[in-house]
This record gives structure tokens, C-alpha cells and sequence, in this order.
């Protein structure tokens, strides 16, 4: 048992209480975050004249070694430290005597825990970012080959107007696009640093905050010290843009599952993103999108959770908020895997284009179109609505579409019709009548196809 504040103690902690206290077995992921934090408060130090310059060579030469050894399987982390903080402390004066003692003047470990965490954290939000845009470059390439493939379009599950592959995937384009922008402006937020605030009040020390800040890549400092360890909003708000990733995956991957199922056969999930049943020869189960779906309540959990462990705690630091870590590390290796899988899988999934125009024709998913024809031959909606509902009991009577219907049989309904009708109400004009931007149509569905793609390789790397 390793601790840094033996001083003013009597007795050894208990076992029980050391291991429920500690944190190595999970911190230990921020070592690196951890060491690069400490070099730059060491910079600063130096900077300031609190530090010799020799004793600031000594401490980044040995953050540096301890940094390297780790790296590459040298030193271990060792459980016997109650924090990754103190392992490295530890070991750096293990290594260079006492010049290493000198390594936490002006810093306590509630402004370094709290930076740690955001150099983690900072770098995930990118790579979070960086997989969301693989995701879209999968999408769009689906939606620049599928702009004429039809299908029908829902609501309520049930079959409601005529769409395309194209348009269907571009709804997820902007759930994904929204998803970045999130992490965007999550990044710019939490982009301030909360080192050389101390325990809670600052400190005595000359520090120049705003030096560390720059060596650490952040726009500024944080303005209040008690708040700089308090804080935990960035977290709070990553967690909730993660679930909304989540929310997003879930809700494509049902649809997947739907569509991949014997009654739709929209889709067909490759083999190597399939898998098999133990009893039934014939199964291919859709079982990376379940499990995507599924751990949409793990990321929603993580959410909850630390909003709940938050909402209680008076300033500055306590130690609840050591309850941030667990979650938040197993939400985003949760979201990456479930993003990288998903983009594998659409990749590689077969969409049956026929079945999907096949089954857009069906179920008068023209109906409103046969209504817009009456409306305008001067009908008023209202009747022109009443008018074509007819038409569909007479049509699921005889079993058939509305295009089937005679000219006559459909002038006993309504003497407006006339033969153009049949082309109104064509699949293809069902689809390409919708000009507007945002609608399936061929027109405006490019124009929205040049937008996304202007998007992903005009952005700033
Ligand atoms: N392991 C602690 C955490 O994650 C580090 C900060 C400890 N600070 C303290 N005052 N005990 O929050």
C-alpha cells in the first residue's frame, strides 16, 4: 500500500478501505495524460523560478523515461499505489532522488485528476469524431449509387409514400453530421485548462496558468479554481451526445434487423457480420446489430449515472467524483466498437433493389399522389382524399394496386380522371414530383448528395 499522505496518520489504512478508496485499477488508462500534465506544470515551474532549470531537467527526464518504460512494457503499473498520480510520483523519485519530490509544488491532486481526465477525454472527442466520419463516407457512397432506387417509405411501420435507398440513407447522414457537430462544440467547451487551480483555491505560488494551458494545447484557463475541480459538465455533456450516437445506431440497426428479416429481405448482413444458431441449421442471425442496439442502455446508463452522482455534491472536490471514470471510459470504447462494427456492416451488406422497388409499389404508397392529380384538376383536397380512399377499398377488394384500375373503373369514381393519370401516379413520378430541397426526388436528392459531399472533403482535417 503506497500512499503520498502518510504524515498525519497513526495508523495503516484497512485493507477493505484501501481497496475501495483506490483507483490505479482504472486510472491507470490516463498514464499518459498524466506524465505529459506533469511535464508542463514542470515547464511552468521553471518558467516561473520556482524550479531550477537543472531540477526541471532531471523531473521531464525522468517523466519522460517513466513515460517510455510504460510504453513499452518496461514498468509495470503497479496495484500497490492508490493512484496512478502517486505511481508516477513514486517512481520519479524512486529514480531521481529528491529533485522528484518537488514535482507536485503548486498542484494538488483535484487540479490534476481534473486535468488528466480532460486530456483523455479531449483526445477521444476527436477520435469519436474521426469514426463518425468514416460512418458518413459509408453513407453517402450507399446514397451517390442509390439516387433512382425505390422503396417505400413509412410511418407507423406502415408502408406511406415512395422514397429512395438514397434519401432513406440520407436521413442518417444528418443524425451522424448532427452527432459531429456535437462533439465539435463539446470540444471548443471543455477546451480550457484547470491545472494551478490547487485543492480548490489556487495557490501561493507565481503560477502562470496560462503557459501550462498553451504547452497543453488549450485555448485558456479556467476562470474560477473551485469550479476548475468541481466540474464535470464536459463529462455530463459528452456522455449525453454519446447516447444520442447510441440512440442513433439503435434506431438504424432495428431497422436493419427489419429489413434483414424473411418477411422484408430488403437486405442481406454479410456472412462475416452475421452469425449462425447453435440448433437451427438455417439461421443467420442479425446479432451485431441487437448487440448495437442493446448497448445503447450501457451508454443511456452511463448518462444517468454520473448526472445522479453529480447532483448532490457541495464544491469543491469530493470524492464521488471519482465515479466519473469507469463510466465514461466504458461508454466511449462502447460507442467506438459500436460505430467501427456498424460501418463494417453497412459496407459490406447487400441492399436487394428489387425487392425494395417491388415492395414500394405495393400497399398504394401512390394514394396521396392520386389525390394531388384530383387537387390539381380543381378538386378540393378534403374530397379528393375521400375520393381516393374509395378507390383503395374498391382496389383491396379486387387485390389490386391503383395503377391497375381501368380508366373507367376509375372515372365511376371520379369523372376527372383522365389517362394521364397512370403517369401521375407512376413510381417514378411519385418520386421525382418531390423537388423540393430535402425530398427524395432525383433533382433535389443530388443537390443534397453535392452538399454532403462538399461537406466531408472541404472540412478542415
Ligand atoms: N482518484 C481521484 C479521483 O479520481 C483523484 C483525486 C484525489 N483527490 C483527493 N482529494 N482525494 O477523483
Amino acid at each position: 500500500m503506497a500512499q503520498l499522505w502518510g504524515g498525519r496518520f497513526t495508523k495503516e489504512t484497512d485493507k477493505l478501505v484501501y481497496n475501495f478508496n483506490a483507483s490505479i485499477s482504472f486510472d491507470r488508462k490516463f498514464y499518459e495524460q498524466d506524465i505529459r500534465g506533469s511535464i508542463a506544470h514542470v515547464r511552468m515551474l521553471e518558467k516561473q523560478g520556482i524550479l531550477t532549470e537543472e531540477e526541471k531537467e532531471k523531473i521531464v527526464s525522468g517523466l519522460c523515461g517513466i513515460l517510455e518504460d510504460v510504453q513499452n512494457g518496461e514498468l509495470e503499473i503497479s496495484d500497490t499505489y492508490e493512484d496512478i498520480h502517486s505511481f508516477v510520483e513514486a517512481v520519479l523519485i524512486e529514480r531521481i532522488g529528491d529533485a522528484g519530490k518537488k514535482l507536485h509544488t503548486g498542484r494538488s491532486r483535484n487540479d490534476q485528476v481534473a486535468l488528466d481526465m480532460k486530456l483523455y477525454v479531449r483526445d477521444e472527442v476527436l477520435q469519436v469524431d474521426g469514426i463518425l466520419k468514416e460512418l458518413l463516407k459509408v453513407l453517402l457512397h450507399i446514397m451517390k449509387e442509390n439516387t433512382k432506387t425505390a422503396m417505400p417509405g413509412f410511418t407507423h411501420l406502415q408502408k406511406a409514400q415512395p422514397i429512395t435507398l438514397a434519401h432513406h440513407m440520407g436521413a442518417y447522414f444528418e443524425m451522424f453530421k448532427r452527432d459531429r457537430s456535437r462533439m465539435h462544440d463539446i470540444y471548443e467547451r471543455m477546451n480550457y485548462c484547470p491545472l494551478g487551480s490547487g485543492a480548490l483555491a489556487g495557490t501561493t505560488y507565481p503560477l502562470d496558468r496560462e503557459y501550462t494551458a498553451s504547452l497543453l494545447g488549450f485555448k485558456g484557463s479556467t476562470l474560477n479554481s473551485m469550479d476548475s475541480v468541481a466540474d464535470r459538465d464536459y463529462l455530463i455533456e459528452f456522455l449525453s451526445a454519446l447516447a444520442t450516437v447510441m440512440m442513433h445506431l439503435s434506431r438504424f440497426s432495428e431497422e436493419i434487423i427489419i429489413w434483414n428479416s424473411n418477411e422484408y429481405q430488403f437486405v442481406e448482413i454479410d456472412d462475416a457480420y452475421s452469425t449462425g444458431s447453435s440448433i437451427m441449421p438455417q439461421k443467420k442471425n442479425p446479432d451485431i446489430a441487437e448487440l448495437v442496439r442493446g448497448k445503447t442502455g450501457r451508454v443511456y446508463g452511463a448518462l444517468m449515472s454520473l448526472l445522479t452522482t453529480m447532483k448532490g455534491i457541495p464544491l469543491a472536490y469530493n470524492k464521488d467524483m471519482q465515479e466519473d471514470k469507469e463510466l465514461v471510459f466504458d461508454a466511449i470504447d462502447t460507442v467506438k466498437g459500436c460505430l467501427t462494427l456498424f460501418a463494417g456492416m453497412l459496407n459490406t451488406m447487400k441492399f436487394r433493389t428489387e425487392v425494395m422497388e417491388e415492395s414500394a409499389k405495393k400497399g398504394f404508397t401512390n394514394a396521396t399522389d392520386a389525390a394531388d392529380y384530383l387537387v390539381n384538376h380543381g378538386v378540393p383536397f378534403r374530397d379528393a382524399h375521400g375520393i381516393v380512399g374509395q378507390m383503395v377499398l374498391y382496389c383491396l377488394d379486387k387485390n389490386i394496386a391503383l395503377e391497375d384500375m381501368s380508366l373507367s373503373e376509375l372515372q365511376d369514381i371520379s369523372p376527372v380522371f383522365e389517362k394521364d393519370i397512370y403517369d401521375a401516379i407512376s413510381m417514378e413520378t411519385c418520386i421525382n414530383k418531390r423537388i423540393t430541397i430535402g425530398a427524395p426526388g432525383k433533382e433535389a436528392m443530388e443537390q443534397v448528395i453535392g452538399i454532403c459531399e462538399a461537406y466531408l472533403t472541404e472540412e478542415k482535417e
